[in-house]
């Protein structure tokens, strides 16, 4: 048996169906490209008799891709297979993919036929989906229920009919590692066509098991495994690409197979799906979570500094990620202060590590993590404080109305001064944006603007998180208060703050290496 298992993307049919807005045809064909670059075997891209965005969607990656086979899903009817042919026939080479569930569970409550319908209608579905490609798969829907003897009888008359790939879905997250693959060992023990075939997986999350009940199929025999980026999809979502490719990738000589995936491309791809399909990653979800390669215990920190194995099983660069630094809380030590000013060139004389180190504490104490640029501003500034800011909102008050005027008058205190500003805007963060700019003269490029609910509720705060870009860097400001328009403007209010201290702890920089470069003429 070849050790080579074919990925089988499904991130553009099953995890865009759960989304709550469906994707444009542009954002899809965005996907489908970086899917491409990802070095997925086959992407299914759609389900083209749902509706005609969805049928002009395949249609559009299927003349664009040309790496990976692209493919559609049809019902076991004869439409659904025509309107997937014809969506795809502007590719080279194609896919289609039928299904019908064949549990008793959906065969009676849901087709409301018997199985041996069913039978039929897969048989004559595969059949006539060979009219348009030698490439067809058949799912057997809801397989992970379906009773062994009714299963193996499907599998065999579908490869009879033609099917090149078998798909043996877990629809519903139900089965357990054991299970699952002992109903791909049993297929191959006993349907005497098995070898015609690939057989695939597909398993839904629901008791998050899908990643390991795919493994599982893996070690049976299973070579395709159908699986979304960042796992999302129907439900608890489907099993997650990202994990497959670096479980495949990091145990290689345990589990003897491999993939074509190009892992450098994962953390990317990740990120394009993530934003694209307004869908956030949790921070502790494996290979792809923001935390996913940061090291926050000191004992961690301490191990990592000494040999990067003793808590890394891969690196984040192989998977495209640049190397996050080590996450700098109160539970940092000494050792670690000391390396990442040895990383952003600081010589043991430019600081008093004890000095640093405790005004370090204290502020992790009150902010959680610390950044680089606040250790390069403690390291610079006698003292340290929310009360050293040099800019301090007084008041927000902003009028709008549903025509896109808007204006607000901002009162900030600035260096001790009081300056009151108003300025329109096309709304009223716009609004807020331009007097807050205008007053303290500082033009902030923001490249992400983001709003959300502390709490539940209509009297929830509002939580403003902004990313600004300023001189090579990017600066985290966030605004809580009740009124979102006065969180919006302190958010900015924040990251001003850190540029004026960024800029001064430039020049002091600059004092410094001038100072060092005298010393050595
Ligand atoms: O979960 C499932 O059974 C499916 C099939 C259409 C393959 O998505
Ligand atoms: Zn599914």
């Amino acid at each position: 048996m070849s050790d080579r298992v074919f990925i089988f993307d499904t991130t553009l049919r099953d995890g865009e169906q759960a989304l709550s807005a469906s994707l444009s045809v542009h954002k899809k064909l965005q996907i489908a490209k970086q899917l491409e670059r990802l070095g997925v075997d086959i992407m299914e891209v759609g389900f083209p008799i749902s509706s005609p965005g969805d049928f002009e969607s395949v249609q559009t990656i299927a003349r664009e891709i040309k790496d990976s086979r692209v493919c559609a899903l049809a019902r076991a009817v004869k439409k659904d297979i025509d309107a997937a042919a014809q969506s795809l026939s502007v590719a080279d080479q194609f896919r289609i993919h039928t299904f019908i569930s064949t549990s008793t569970i959906h065969v009676e409550n849901k087709l409301k036929r018997s199985f041996e319908d069913v039978l039929e209608m897969a048989v004559s579905s595969v059949k006539h989906a060979r009219n348009y490609t030698d490439d067809v798969e058949f799912s057997c829907e809801d397989a992970g229920r379906t009773p062994i003897d009714n299963l193996c009888r499907t599998v065999e008359a579908a490869i009879n009919a033609g099917a090149t790939t078998i798909n043996i879905p877990d629809t519903v997250g139900y089965t357990i590692p054991n299970e699952y693959g002992g109903i791909i060992q049993t297929l191959f023990n006993r349907v005497p066509n098995i070898d015609k075939a690939i057989i695939s997986v597909h398993c839904h999350d629901d008791l998050g098991l899908s990643v390991a009940n795919s493994i599982a199929a893996v070690q049976n025999g299973a070579r395709q495994i159908e699986c979304t980026i960042n796992g999302i999809g129907e439900r608890a979502g489907n099993c997650s690409l990202e994990e497959i490719a670096m479980i495949m990738a990091t145990r290689a000589e345990f589990l003897g197979v491999h993939t074509n995936i190009n892992a450098k491309e994962i953390h990317r791809t990740s990120q394009l799906v993530s934003n694209l399909c307004n869908s956030p990653i949790q921070a502790n979800k494996a290979i792809v979570g923001s935390n996913a390669f940061t090291h926050s215990s000191g004992i961690h920190q301490d191990g990592m500094l000494k040999s990067g194995n003793t808590y890394e099983i891969m690196t984040p660069e192989s998977i495209g990620l640049p190397r996050n630094h080590l996450n700098m809380t109160s539970r940092s030590g000494r050792h670690v202060i000391k390396h990442r000013m040895d990383e952003m060139g600081y010589k043991e004389q430019d600081f008093d590590l004890d000095v640093l180190y405790n005004k370090f504490l204290e502020l992790a104490d009150k902010k959680g993590q610390v950044f680089d640029y606040d250790l390069e501003a403690l390291a610079f500034m006698e003292k340290q404080s929310d009360g050293a800011e040099q800019v301090k909102m007084i008041s927000a008050v902003s009028h709008s109305d549903s025509k896109g005027n808007a204006n607000a008058t901002i009162c900030l205190e600035i260096g001790g001064e009081q300056h009151t500003r108003t300025a329109e805007g096309n709304g009223p963060v716009d609004a807020a944006y331009h007097a807050i700019m205008d007053m303290t003269e500082q033009k902030v490029d923001i490249t992400r603007y983001e709003l959300s609910a502390a709490g539940s509720g209509q009297d929830a705060l509002g939580q403003v998180d902004i990313v600004a870009h300023y001189k090579g860097q990017n600066f985290h400001g966030m605004g809580l208060e009740t009124d979102v328009i006065a969180a919006s403007a302190q958010a900015l209010i924040n990251v001003i703050n850190l540029i004026i201290r960024a800029d001064m702890v430039a020049d002091k920089k600059q004092q410094m290496i001038n100072k060092q470069e005298l010393g050595t003429v």
